[in-house]
């Protein structure tokens, strides 16, 4: 029974106790990204995991992050606080599947996206992140031919911005798909001259209306730069929360969803992360992430390619 617990003293202590640090993703509950040592995006959870010298890793995000921790920091004690934490996207491409279209294409190389499974990442090539994606895809070289997946979207919006053909994985993550055009639209009547910022993960319907597309990072950035003082943010919303922390004079609105609000693009799997389970994951060291060796050494190759080529 965790009831008359002080969660965040007792996260503090076991902070220090364990030696570890607090790693959280933007789409985390605010009080989990206000503890965290560090919040970031996809690419940069990636290097900060990488260069740490914590013993443990205590990752506020999803599994196929905290996964990447592991693959690159396989001496640390790498915990998520809910292993149910998935991601849609990951769940589109199973390892078998993928496995048969790469061999059904062997003149392609895999550029994967990050939100995918270790198997995965082991039978890819280059993974990318979408803050990485642009920089990766344009070292190589024209002639090279492509498969990119899992996310359908962002591969038809680099396909699109790099008029470049590759051949798409079908997925999709089902937080940006729920976004309606009908209803930005409506938003956009009603705060003429405010900005849309929008995930590449979105669809092309709300991309097409998007004066920003980039990574969480990228979207944040841009919240910091832009001239205005209203933004529509068209990813999920629990980024707002470090938008008006660095910028509260502004006002940030998400993007809506089918029923005219924004609650429906909370992430269902970031969402599972709760202060308690943190607490429990720092306490037991458990649920901890395990991965075969070989495995790992496969997987790792791609996300070093990532390194090696992200600016
Ligand atoms: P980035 O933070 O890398 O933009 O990724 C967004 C996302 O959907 C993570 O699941
Ligand atoms: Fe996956 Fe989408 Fe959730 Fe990110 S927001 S973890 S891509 S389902």
């Amino acid at each position: 029974n965790l009831s008359g617990l002080d969660l965040r003293a007792e996260i503090e202590r076991l902070r220090k106790e364990r030696n570890a640090v607090i790693l959280a993703h933007y789409y985390q509950k605010p009080e989990l990204q206000d503890l965290a040592d560090f919040v970031g995006d996809s690419l940069e959870l990636s290097r900060k995991a990488a260069e740490t010298d914590a013993e443990v890793i205590a990752f506020c995000g999803v599994k196929f992050m905290a996964e990447t921790a592991k693959i690159l920091s396989p001496n640390k004690i790498v915990v998520l606080p809910d292993v149910e934490a998935g991601c849609s996207l990951e769940d589109s491409c199973p390892p078998e599947k993928f496995a048969a279209f790469r061999a059904a294409h062997p003149d392609h190389i895999a550029l994967t996206y990050i939100n995918c499974s270790t198997e995965v990442k082991a039978l890819s090539d280059i993974i990318v992140t979408s803050s990485s994606a642009e920089t990766i895809l344009s070292q190589i070289p024209a002639d090279q031919k492509i498969i990119f997946g899992p996310d359908r979207h962002l591969g038809g919006y680099l396909s699109r911005k790099f008029n470049r053909e590759m051949l798409l994985w079908p997925g999709v993550c089902i937080v940006h798909e729920a976004f309606s055009e009908t209803e930005l639209l409506k938003l956009k009547a009603q705060h003429p001259g405010a900005p849309i910022a929008a995930h590449p993960e979105c669809p092309p319907t709300i991309i097409d209306h998007a004066d920003y597309v980039g990574s969480t990072s990228g979207i944040l950035q841009f919240a910091k730069t832009m001239p205005g003082d209203t933004l529509i943010v068209a990813t999920e919303p629990h980024i707002i929360h470090q938008m008006e922390k660095a910028v509260p004079n502004k006002t940030f609105i998400g993007a809506p969803g089918a029923d005219g609000n924004c609650n429906c693009n909370i992430c269902p799997y970031m969402a599972l992360n709760t202060m308690e389970k943190l607490y429990i994951a720092l306490r037991d060291l458990a649920p901890r992430i395990e991965i075969d060796e070989q495995l790992r050494l496969d997987a790792k190759k791609s996300l070093d390619a990532m390194l090696a080529m992200a600016s």
